[in-house]
């Protein structure tokens, strides 16, 4: 049998497993990941009232339940776990599916102040990722600036607007719930460097803003019609076009008010974050127009927008695992079509798919072809592979080496204690936030 580790239990990684057992009848994968609970950023990422994207997790959970694919929770690869030399040891071919973990840097002064964020840490917290950092987002905020024009800021825009009643029937953990609940933040900025029709967002995502109760989106029509292709959208490809037309629609009718503001800005970008003693209290901004083709130039005016809380959804990065190559401008893994390239060379043996190959963007879905193509290489690689001997079970290795993995009656464990505390609370589901939970809960699987 060829055994094959793939490190991730996000779409990627479960696409990769998918495809490897569908494609070879004589493959045996093992599914590592760090975190005690599978299927990455669905579960960690997607905003949680977003509950039709987040069923997903019931298509990746048919692939984690293959006879021929074992789930590894808590283990962590690279530094502090099981070295990359040593999986490489163990498996015939090990795969890298570990996303991007870290946000991308604006580079601005006033970027580390108080009351500053990325929504990697936001969102982070709003879904109960055991590495957050403590509450107190929105603590003592009124207004919020949201740094970027992509699906994320969509994303923590809307959670900053959503009231109680909406996000008490979520996943989310009872201590963002009650924070979220107990928000003053009534005015949110969502501000873009570039203009409307380059703007990453997509129409639904973009559309759902405009739904949102009690909640009044306004856009500014001077600064839309800066954008030629705004103004004129028939060049444009139908995805763009369709993002002007919802915008045109809010610059044209107006907009019912309500407790919450959004309001989106276009053509400016930002340049410091302001300070009140260690916090934060605006952004300053340079407005921008654009170049002609497809990018921008500063115009040398400006404007300050005050906030006490700032979201920098400008991107998420790729983190370099020590012992596998990285391109740090790229924030990937060198790669020819999925095999990671050492010195120059696509060498047989290790593979990447998702994020960490192609870079932070592209939906759940984009993940399936890129895992393709990578095991597409790793299986003509395989009858060179299968030349190398390997422990008959690469798990009992890794046990005698102290790896205690959290197993898939570990992570069952963890489903029942989640329904459980939802049901103790009146709620449905409700996500343990920490490792100590988690840990404790999936031991009481171990036990079953
Ligand atoms: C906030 C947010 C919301 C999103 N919402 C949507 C949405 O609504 N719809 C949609 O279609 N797409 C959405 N996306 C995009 C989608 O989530 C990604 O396309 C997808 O998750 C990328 O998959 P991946 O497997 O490469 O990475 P990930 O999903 O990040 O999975 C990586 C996995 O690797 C594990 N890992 C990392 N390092 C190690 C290590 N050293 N050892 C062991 N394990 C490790 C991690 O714990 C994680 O489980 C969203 C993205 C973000 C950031
Ligand atoms: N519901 C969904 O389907 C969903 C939800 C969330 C995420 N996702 C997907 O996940 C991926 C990641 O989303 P994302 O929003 O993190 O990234 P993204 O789509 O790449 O958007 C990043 C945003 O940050 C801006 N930006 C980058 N650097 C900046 C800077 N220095 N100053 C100001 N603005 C800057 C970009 O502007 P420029 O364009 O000018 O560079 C862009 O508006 C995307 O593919 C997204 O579609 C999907």
């Amino acid at each position: 049998m060829l055994h094959v580790a793939v490190v991730g239990s996000g779409p990627s990684g479960c696409y990769t497993a998918q495809s490897l057992v569908q494609r070879d009848p004589g493959v045996l994968v093992d599914v590592l990941d760090r975190l005690p609970c599978p299927y990455g950023l669905v579960r960690y990422g997607v905003a949680p009232d977003h509950e039709k994207i987040k069923s997903l997790q019931n298509n990746l959970r048919t692939v984690l339940e293959d006879e021929r694919v074992r789930f590894l929770g808590g283990v962590q690869v690279g530094p502090r776990g099981v070295p990359v030399a040593r999986l490489r040891e163990l498996y015939h071919a090990v795969v890298y599916c570990v996303g991007a973990a870290t946000d991308r840097r604006l580079g601005i002064p006033g970027e580390d102040l108080r009351g500053s964020w990325s929504a990697t840490e936001f969102v982070s917290w709003y879904s109960a990722h055991p590495d957050a950092v403590a509450d107190g987002f929105v603590l003592g905020a009124r207004t919020a600036v949201v740094i970027g024009v992509g699906n994320v800021a969509v994303d923590v825009t809307r959670m900053l607007a959503r009231g109680a009643a909406e996000l008490s029937p979520t996943d989310m953990p009872e201590s963002a719930l009650a924070s979220l609940a107990s928000s003053q933040v009534s005015r949110i900025h969502m501000v873009g460097r570039r203009g409307p029709s380059v703007a990453r967002f997509t129409t639904k995502e973009l559309r759902e803003l405009g739904t949102l109760p009690d909640t009044q989106v306004t856009v500014n029509p001077v600064e839309l019609e800066m954008d030629p292709d705004y103004v004129d959208p028939s060049a444009l490809p139908a995805a763009q076009r369709r993002n002007v037309e919802v915008l045109r629609g809010w610059a044209t009718a107006p907009a019912p008010s309500g407790r919450h503001r959004i309001r989106l800005r276009f053509f400016l970008r930002p340049v410091e974050l302001l300070a009140d003693g260690d916090r934060v209290c605006g952004v300053r901004l340079e407005r921008t127009r654009p170049d002609g083709r497809g990018g921008l130039v500063g115009t040398g005016r400006y404007e300050e927008i005050e906030a006490q809380l700032v979201l920098r959804s400008v991107g998420y990065r790729g983190v370099a695992l020590d012992g596998l190559p990285f391109d740090p401008r790229r924030g990937t893994v060198p790669h020819v079509a999925g095999r990671v390239v050492r010195e120059g060379v696509a060498a047989p043996g290790e593979y990447v798919a998702g994020w960490i190959k192609r870079g932070p963007t592209g939906v759940i879905g984009t993940n399936r072809p890129c895992a393709k193509e990578t095991v597409t290489s790793l299986l003509e690689d395989a009858p060179a592979l299968l030349r190398r001997a390997v422990p008959a079970d690469p798990l009992a290795a890794l046990r005698a080496e102290g790896v205690r993995p959290v197993e898939w009656s570990g992570w069952q464990a963890i489903e029942r204690a989640e329904a459980e505390l939802g049901a103790s609370l009146g709620r449905g589901v409700v996500k343990l936030p920490d490792w100590e939970s988690l840990l404790t809960a999936a031991q009481g699987g171990a036990r079953d």
